[in-house]
């Protein structure tokens, strides 16, 4: 079965065609990063208008890379929240469209699901399991009984990490977004700021990183007040031993409690090599019945493969969304 996928959500335009779910015929993806990068963050106007100027040419390319057309395709996918509503707009509009023209079904998907289940593309997701999603939006631990069944068991309660790691980015003065920058300047610097591990201790899942940010924020500018200056190597490198150090510690705990065959690490700042890199020792070393699932790094930031992947189980469960279908800029899981 062949789905075309679309992803509009933010400053990606994606579309891709995927096979039964699990194998990606094409994948692509015109990134916005450039257009946004001058004003520190992405802009909604300007990233609504980039999806009106690339839509049509990113599923024309995706189709024309999986060497199919539009006869060969049995549903066509798309997400229809969480996002930005102008945005998200764009690829509704364009998947109606074609859904409507072609005579195809329409599979809605949530943005989470997809980061999710990108790592159906390259593994194969045994349930139960805890996914710890982390993007630019997004810092949940959910808990999927079974395929479809989320269970959001901890979320951030103000920043999303992503979102924190970008803030602290524009103050050191890196290009946005500021997360791999950090995380690449984290490696040539020592935690020595002892910056907050917010709510660690505490007995619940829920994440807070707006003091962490505070905490880094106020470091730099009494620095600078006093004339003092501060290495960036050992302020990225402190920040992302806070930040690394709470997720890791939440969602090994979260995954002792829960009976869970897999750990799920998904979404852009799954990309983060600390992240990576500790949470693999982690789950080695304090869960020994558990297989973590690490998405290769073209599928951690957003993209439409996950779309389709995640739209081939809504599928295979029955969902399907009427030509009304509207943009869900606040859709939870
Ligand atoms: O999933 P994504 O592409 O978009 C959202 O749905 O939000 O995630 C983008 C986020 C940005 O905040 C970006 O700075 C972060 O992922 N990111 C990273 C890394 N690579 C991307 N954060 C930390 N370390 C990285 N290596
Ligand atoms: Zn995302």
């Amino acid at each position: 079965m062949k789905i075309l996928a679309i992803e509009s959500s933010c400053d990606e335009t994606s579309a891709a065609v995927i096979e039964d779910g699990c194998r990606q015929l094409s994948n692509v993806v015109a990134s916005q990063i450039k257009s946004h990068k001058r004003f520190g963050g992405v802009v909604p106007e300007i990233a609504s208008r980039h999806h009106v100027e690339f839509i049509t040419l990113v599923i024309e390319e995706a189709l024309q890379r999986a060497q199919c057309t539009l006869k060969e395709i049995d549903a066509v996918a798309v997400t229809e929240g969480p996002g930005l509503v102008g945005a998200l707009l764009i690829g509704v509009s364009a998947a109606k469209a074609i859904a409507y023209a072609a005579g195809l079904p329409l599979i809605p998907v949530n943005h989470i699901a997809g980061h999710i289940y990108a790592a159906n593309l390259n593994d194969t997701l045994e349930f139960p399991l805890l996914a710890l999603v982390v993007s630019g939006g997004h810092t949940e631990l959910v808990y999927m009984k079974e395929s479809g069944s989320y269970e959001i068991i901890g979320e951030t309660r103000d920043d999303a990490v992503g979102e924190a790691y970008d803030k602290i980015g524009r103050v050191i003065g890196v290009p946005y977004p500021g997360g791999k920058h950090i995380d690449e300047m984290a490696h040539h610097g020592k935690d020595r700021y002892n910056f907050p591990r917010a709510m660690i201790k505490e007995d619940h899942y829920d994440f807070s990183f707006s003091g962490l940010k505070s905490a880094f924020i106020n470091k730099v500018h009494n620095a600078q007040q006093r004339d003092e200056v501060l290495d960036s190597n050992d302020l990225a490198a402190s920040f992302q031993a806070a930040a690394v150090d709470v997720l890791i510690d939440k969602t090994i705990r979260a995954a002792k409690e829960y009976p869970v065959k897999q750990v799920v690490l998904a979404g852009g700042v799954a990309a983060n090599s600390a992240l990576r890199n500790e949470l693999a020792k982690a789950v080695e070393h304090e869960l020994p019945n558990v297989r973590l699932i690490v998405p290769p790094l073209s599928l951690t930031g957003d993209n439409a493969a996950m779309i389709g992947a995640a739209a081939y189980i809504a599928y295979t469960r029955g969902e399907r969304a009427e030509l009304d279908l509207n943009a869900k800029p606040g859709l939870s899981l």
